[in-house]
C-alpha cells in the first residue's frame, strides 16, 4: 500500500517525521500531565497567604529572588529538595524568577522564622552584614489587601478548580482541608485569626496593636506567605 512512498523521498521524509512525532507525543504528553499534578503535601494558599503573595509581587521581590531550585548538589545542599513542577500547581502566576541577586526562596519557610523575617525586612543589613537588599519599612504600616486576595480565590482559583474546602493528601497519609470563606466578612475574620498566630511571634508593638484592633499590616501577610514556602 505504501510502496509508492519509497520512490518519493520528500513524502517519505514527511511520513517518517509524522510517525516519530506521533510516537514522541504518546511518550511525552502523559508525562507532562503526570508531572503537573499537585505533589502530595502541596496545599492551596489561605486568604492571608495569598494577600502576602500579592505583597511579594507588588514589591517585585521576584526581581531579585527565584523560587526554583535546580537539581544540582550545590543547590540542594543549600535549599533542600529540587523543585518539582507539581509543587507549583496552585501558583498563579508562577514566581520562578530569572535572577538571583538574593538567595532562592522556594523553601525558605523551612529555615527562616517569623521573627527573623521581621527583623530582616525592617533592616536587612542589620541582620546580614553587607546585605544589599532594600529595607521594606512601609510593609509595617500599609494594610494588606484581603478583599483582593479573596476575590482572587473566588475567580482565578475557582476557574482552575483549586481544591478549597476539600481534603488534600499530605505526606504523612493524613488529609488537610484549606477552607475558603463564604463571604467577604468571613474572609476578613479568617485572615485575622491567622494573622494573630503570626503576630504572636513578632515584636513590633505597632503591628501587634494593629492586629489587635482588627487591621492586618502587609508585613504579617508577607510573613505568612514566606512561612508557607516549604
Ligand atoms: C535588590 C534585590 C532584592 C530585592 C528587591 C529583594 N531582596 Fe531579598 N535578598 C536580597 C539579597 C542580596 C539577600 C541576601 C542578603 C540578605 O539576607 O539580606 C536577600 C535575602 C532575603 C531573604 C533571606 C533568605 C535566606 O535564605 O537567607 C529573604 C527571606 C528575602 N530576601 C525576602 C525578600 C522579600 C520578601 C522581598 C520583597 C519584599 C525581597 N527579599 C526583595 C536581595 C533582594
Amino acid at each position: 500500500m505504501f510502496h509508492w512512498l519509497e520512490k518519493h523521498p520528500f513524502f517519505f521524509a514527511v511520513g517518517v517525521f509524522v510517525a516519530i512525532a506521533f510516537a514522541g507525543l504518546v511518550e511525552i504528553v502523559p508525562n507532562f500531565a503526570e508531572a503537573s499534578r499537585p505533589v502530595i503535601g502541596t496545599t492551596p494558599y489561605s486568604t492571608l497567604e495569598l494577600a502576602g503573595r500579592q505583597v511579594y509581587i507588588k514589591n517585585s521581590c521576584n526581581a531579585c529572588h527565584s523560587q526554583l531550585i535546580r537539581p544540582f548538589k550545590s543547590e540542594t545542599d543549600r535549599y533542600g529538595h529540587y523543585s518539582l513542577s507539581g509543587e507549583y500547581a496552585y501558583d498563579r502566576p508562577f514566581l520562578w524568577g530569572s535572577k538571583r541577586t538574593g538567595p532562592d526562596l522556594m523553601r525558605v519557610g523551612n529555615y527562616r522564622t517569623t521573627d527573623w523575617h521581621e527583623n530582616h525586612m525592617k533592616d536587612p543589613a542589620a541582620i546580614v552584614p553587607g546585605s544589599i537588599m532594600p529595607a521594606y519599612k512601609w510593609l509595617f504600616t500599609n494594610e494588606a489587601d484581603i478583599d483582593t486576595a479573596f476575590a482572587e480565590q473566588l475567580t482565578v482559583s475557582q476557574f482552575f478548580s483549586v481544591p478549597y474546602n476539600k481534603p488534600v493528601p499530605m505526606k504523612d497519609g493524613s488529609n488537610k482541608i484549606v477552607e475558603m470563606a463564604g463571604s467577604v466578612a468571613e474572609a476578613h475574620a479568617m485572615a485575622l485569626e491567622e494573622a494573630q498566630v503570626v503576630v504572636a511571634d513578632m515584636k513590633d508593638q505597632d503591628v501587634k496593636d494593629a492586629v489587635a484592633s482588627g487591621k492586618i499590616p502587609e508585613i504579617v501577610a508577607l510573613i505568612a506567605y514566606l512561612n508557607s514556602l516549604k
